[in-house]
């Protein structure tokens, strides 16, 4: 399944709106108990508890998500013990805007070819539903960026200093406050230890 979509955002803001794990709960109605497992530069490994769309069945499900480069990330998920694979371009296309494209991969077989029906019309139901979530998070960011908007720390005091038209360039992994909702539970990158 692909979708394709155009919005008034950088490739960079779309991108950290992937990687900004804190609105999942806050914005996103059906994510709960999230919890990061595993996290470096690039990649997360997370568990989260998802409520489907309509069905509003609660599921459980680990997410691999990776950065590929400037333009690509990659996803995997389960769900009803299918395995499912998100890719994700993201491109600019002028001041400003960029082109996101989507698409979902389902790895079925034996009797879980049943489940495509429904996990294609549960897809779209949810891409839907998160774009439209996601949408003011992308735009805005976009908008505060431009008046020199600083993360942590907010708008510049000054009126005149509300302006950077400096390219925003997402930097890996994200700053996290303290108290995040999205934790990290078990391994930092650097607990681990390799001895002989
Ligand atoms: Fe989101």
């Amino acid at each position: 399944m692909i979708f394709n979509k155009e919005i008034n955002c950088s490739a960079s803001v779309a991108f950290w709106n992937y990687w900004d794990q804190e609105h999942l709960e806050h914005i996103h109605d059906g994510y709960e108990k999230f919890q990061i497992i595993y996290e470096d530069k690039d990649l997360i490994f997370s568990v989260r508890e998802v409520i489907l769309p309509l069905i509003r069945l609660k599921i459980t499900t680990p997410i691999f998500m990776k950065q590929l480069d400037k333009n690509n990330l990659i996803a995997f998920g389960i769900i009803f013990g299918v395995l499912s694979e998100t890719k994700v371009f993201i491109n600019d296309i002028g001041h400003d805007k960029c082109s996101i494209k989507v698409i979902y991969k389902f790895y079925l077989n034996g009797w879980k070819k049943l489940l495509r029906p429904l996990l294609k019309y549960l897809t779209k139901k949810w891409f839907q539903k998160v774009w439209e979530e996601d949408f003011v998070l992308k735009t805005r960011r976009q908008k505060v960026l431009k008046y020199n908007f600083k993360d942590f720390v907010g708008l510049p005091k000054k009126i005149n200093d509300r302006i950077n038209n400096d390219e925003y360039i997402l930097k890996l992994p994200l700053a996290r406050p303290k108290n995040s909702l999205a934790p990290l539970i078990k391994i930092k990158r650097e607990d681990i230890e390799f001895k002989n």
